[in-house]
């Protein structure tokens, strides 16, 4: 037998994109949202519109006045939100546009304006059609401006499991209108509010030190600083700058996410299967902050974050307005299968993100079944009177920590 002969190829693609916070970006005298995105040539050509439906109802009249008053010749899409419909079929049928209007490979990138589900969606037919277009992103939800915004993925839910199926591509362009969050419902500001605990608990005591102080305050005024109290000190502003700033630095040491220790999956650990089976449905965020308080109270039996920390993070949670619990978080069956599951997506590592303070991590990787029941029977007490104090039910607990 001869020595078989090998060819390696290597090359490596640079990725340059920005996010751009603005105000009025509807408005035809800010030029931001008819750009052409750095690398996408001179445009020329009929660019798709991608609208979630409900920001049609809201903005719709805004972006169409938008474009006929700048001259850009676009057509339009509107697509459902709501997880029920992050699917392959919604994929194709913006596909189908793509190819009706003949966007080019480069010079006429589709704008998706919506919420992650639209984003996830438009943002998978744009790196498969014609395999990789630039496109670009509007986030409309405050869950969408602070996390999926400096995302590199896009994705679709498949065969019951959340995000399945799904690329790595992100778009050249991200334009962010925190004015837009102004008519988001209270209950998706919640949501992504629980993304911003995420980042606080993970990377920045100051952020926490805001979401404490001001949470029933920030979904009140939807971070648009309005009020007496924060029209001076602006803490909607700066706890959407600091959750960007948060995800960008931990996004970009680890963008293709070859690392499979990540400390932004904190909260994305459990979460995941509830997310896909509580009934009524849970929105993203509701589930990624039981899972949060979820770890904290590992953490906490574990001796490494003192009970007080445990207090402050789920007193903030219900000052927010969100649940620190819920059933399936209560059942430990449903939180060893959960583990398992995204174990499958870790190559068979737990990974587990846990909190050693607020603000301070450290990997685990020897979660056992034990602790999970342990963790779970806590979360059923939460869910049952969610102003049980922690100190009784944690009781058994104090392994020789200060509280
Ligand atoms: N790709 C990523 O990295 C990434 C990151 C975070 C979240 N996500 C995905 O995003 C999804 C959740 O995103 P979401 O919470 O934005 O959900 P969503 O897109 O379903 O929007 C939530 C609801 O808000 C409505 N809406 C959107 N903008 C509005 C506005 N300005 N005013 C009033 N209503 C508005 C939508 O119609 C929808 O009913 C999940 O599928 C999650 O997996 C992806
Ligand atoms: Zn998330």
């Amino acid at each position: 037998m001869t020595e078989p002969y090998r060819w390696t190829m290597r090359a490596t693609r640079r990725y340059d994109y920005e996010i751009v916070e603005t105000t009025n970006l509807f408005d035809p005298g800010n030029p931001e949202l008819g750009r052409q995105p750095d690398g996408s040539g001179n445009g020329g050509g009929t660019r798709l519109v991608v609208m979630d439906e409900t920001v049609e109802e809201i903005y719709g009249q805004r972006i169409r006045h938008y474009f006929t008053r700048t001259g850009t010749a676009v057509e339009y899409l509107t697509l459902p939100g709501g997880d029920a419909h992050k699917t392959f079929e919604q994929v194709l049928r913006v596909a189908s546009r793509l190819t009706a209007i003949g966007t080019n490979r480069r010079g006429t990138p589709p704008i998706a304006i919506g919420g992650g589900v639209v984003q996830d969606v438009v943002g998978m037919a744009a790196s498969l059609y014609r395999r990789g277009i630039p496109y670009v992103r509007v986030p409309t939800t405050l869950l969408c401006q602070i996390d999926g915004s400096v995302s590199a993925k896009t994705g679709v839910n498949y065969e019951g499991c959340r995000n399945r199926l799904g690329t790595f591509a992100p778009p050249p362009l991200t334009l962010i209108d925190r004015g837009l969050i102004a008519s988001v419902p209270a209950r998706q500001v919640r949501s992504g509010l629980g993304e911003a605990l995420k980042m606080a608990l993970i990377k920045d005591s100051s952020l926490f030190g805001l979401l404490e102080e001001y949470g029933p305050v920030l979904v009140a005024e939807r971070l648009q600083d309005s009020g007496p109290d924060t029209r001076a000190l602006r803490p909607g502003r700066t706890v959407m700058h600091r959750a960007i700033a948060g995800m960008a630095e931990e996004l970009q040491k680890n963008l293709w996410e070859t690392d499979l220790k990540r400390i932004v999956d904190y909260g994305h650990t459990f979460s995941p299967l509830v997310e896909m089976s509580a009934r009524p449905e849970l929105c993203h965020g509701e589930a990624v902050t039981m899972d949060c308080v979820f770890s904290a109270v590992l953490a906490h039996h574990r001796g490494r974050l003192r009970l007080r920390d445990l207090e402050r993070i789920v007193d903030t949670v219900r000052r927010i307005g969100l649940a620190p619990s819920h059933p399936m978080f209560g059942d430990p069956t449903v939180m060893r299968q959960a583990l398992a599951d995204t174990m499958r997506h870790r190559d068979n590592h737990q990974y587990l993100t846990l909190l050693t303070g607020i603000g301070r991590t450290e990997f685990v990787d020897d979660v056992t079944e034990a602790e999970i029941n342990d963790a779970a029977r806590v979360m059923a007490a939460l869910d049952r009177d969610p102003h049980i104090p922690l100190a009784d039910v944690c009781a058994s607990h104090h392994v020789g920590m200060a509280a």
